[in-house]
């Protein structure tokens, strides 16, 4: 049987593209002639509204998960919200003009070859889920991917009624609202703290302030989103269980998971979404337009926080611009002509440098009567120091430097 669509599904559409693996300001280019996707019988193809950005994006592109990725070019994108165009012969859930949601991956680490990040893009019907009437395409494309995981991650630790929780770089809000933890606990930092106790933290951590695993009580459950599965062990109860996502080694008795996307749970979440017992956070910054899908990648790859796009728009140009950060694809917008940026393309006749430091005591000893003078000073994280023997410890936290307030949404997706 044919696929049933509408009659206006144009053969090629624009969509995001990269074909090698590299940050996105280097790879990732518009492309307005990719062939719309072919359905297979039991996927539907949608009219993308909204797309969504996580963290598996970026490390895909990155080439961290090439070992099973599908074969470049890639579209990128895992979260989708739109509008359903086209249904395949073997589809029973959805009809043409059906609002739908959804992460496109059904396995995190085999993703599709054509992700969210275009104007349509094709998913199997197991998938997807009726989009809440209450939410707008970008709340919705916000949810999939982050809320399956964290359902899926309670699911594996037997999270129930009345069981304890503490949630390391989240906020808790499915323990508390869908699961009926008794209590929750979750870590950020401090200017997200007001933010966890709205989404159904009992107890805001500050991690930059105190140690979870020194807190007075220990938990049913630690879930792991930070990478913290060494210090998680030791804030759980006895018979206790930890839950990470975030790959590497997971310390025992921890166990690490990876997503298994499904509609399912987007069914069985939808009472608590439109009741409002469970919420879309989305990141200040968003949502990005489609155009600037560049911009989304380098804010969430970077993990700067809110104003960062802001020195571009600076009137002034400097003669130095010294990048700390891994933006010299912008710095050199702020350099004066000719001046010194740090960037290989050296627009504006720019010399740009990459160094490696030297450590000569000599530097040190011209920095002496500064130093001394206190006109330079040492920074000191308000974390540390950290013990000798807590070295782990202040590896870990240096390593978790993500900083996203919630998710980097794409919108709106044009039409052709
Ligand atoms: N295994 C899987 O199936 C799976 C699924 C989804 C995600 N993941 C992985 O899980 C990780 C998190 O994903 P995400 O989408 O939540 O990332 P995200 O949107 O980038 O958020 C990271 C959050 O972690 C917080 N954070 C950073 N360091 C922290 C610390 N030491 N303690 C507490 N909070 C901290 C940040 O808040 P502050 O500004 O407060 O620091 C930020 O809000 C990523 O590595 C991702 O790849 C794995």
């Amino acid at each position: 049987m044919a696929a049933a669509s509408t009659d206006s599904t144009p053969s090629v559409n624009k969509a995001w593209v990269y074909s090698e693996y590299g940050k996105s300001a280097d790879v990732l280019k518009l492309d307005p002639n990719v062939p719309v996707p072919e359905i297979k019988e039991d996927q539907v193809l949608i009219k993308v509204v909204a797309a969504a950005l996580n963290p598996i994006d970026y490390k895909r592109m990155f080439g961290y998960i090439k070992a099973t990725d599908s074969p470049l070019p890639t579209v990128p994108g895992y979260d989708v919200a739109g509008v359903v165009v086209k249904v395949g012969s073997q589809v029973t859930k959805f009809k043409v003009g059906d609002e739908v949601y959804g992460d496109l991956n059904e396995k995190a680490a085999q993703p599709k070859k054509f992700g969210s990040l275009a104007e349509y893009t094709a998913a199997e019907e197991r998938v997807l889920a009726l989009k809440p009437k209450n939410l707008s395409f970008v709340e919705a494309a916000s949810l999939p991917l982050a809320i399956e995981t964290a359902y899926e991650g309670l699911e594996r630790t037997e999270f129930s009624a009345g069981k304890s929780i503490l949630v390391l770089g989240g906020a808790g809000g499915l323990a508390k609202h869908v699961f009926g933890a008794s209590k929750v606990a979750a870590t950020a930092s401090t200017r997200k703290l007001e933010l966890l106790r709205s989404l159904g933290a009992d107890l805001a951590v500050d991690y930059t302030k105190e140690k979870f695993e020194e807190l007075p009580e220990k938990f049913d459950v630690v879930y792991d989103t930070v990478g913290e599965s060494d210090r998680a062990v030791k804030a759980v109860k006895e018979g206790g269980k930890v839950v990470t996502i975030v790959s590497g080694p997971a310390a025992p008795p921890a166990v690490h998971f990876v997503l298994t996307s499904t509609g399912t749970v987007l069914e069985k979440l939808k009472p608590y979404l439109e009741g409002g017992k469970v919420k879309p956070v989305l990141d200040p910054t968003s949502p990005y337009p489609f155009s600037k899908t560049v911009e989304a990648f380098a804010y969430l790859e970077t993990s700067r926080a809110t104003g960062k796009d802001n020195f571009k728009d600076l009137p002034e140009k400097f003669d130095v611009v010294y990048d700390a950060v891994g933006q010299s694809d912008r710095a050199v917008k702020a350099v004066k002509k000719g001046g010194e940026g740090c960037d290989s393309g050296r627009p504006n006749n720019t010399t740009s440098l990459h160094v490696y430091a030297d450590f000569y005591g000599s530097i040190l000893e011209k920095l002496n009567p500064y130093l001394e003078s206190g006109k330079v000073k040492a920074v000191i994280d308000p974390n540390g120091p950290y013990p000798f023997s807590k070295n782990l410890e202040a590896f870990a936290y240096l390593q978790a430097s993500s900083r996203a307030i919630g998710k980097v949404v794409v919108y709106p997706i044009p039409s052709p």
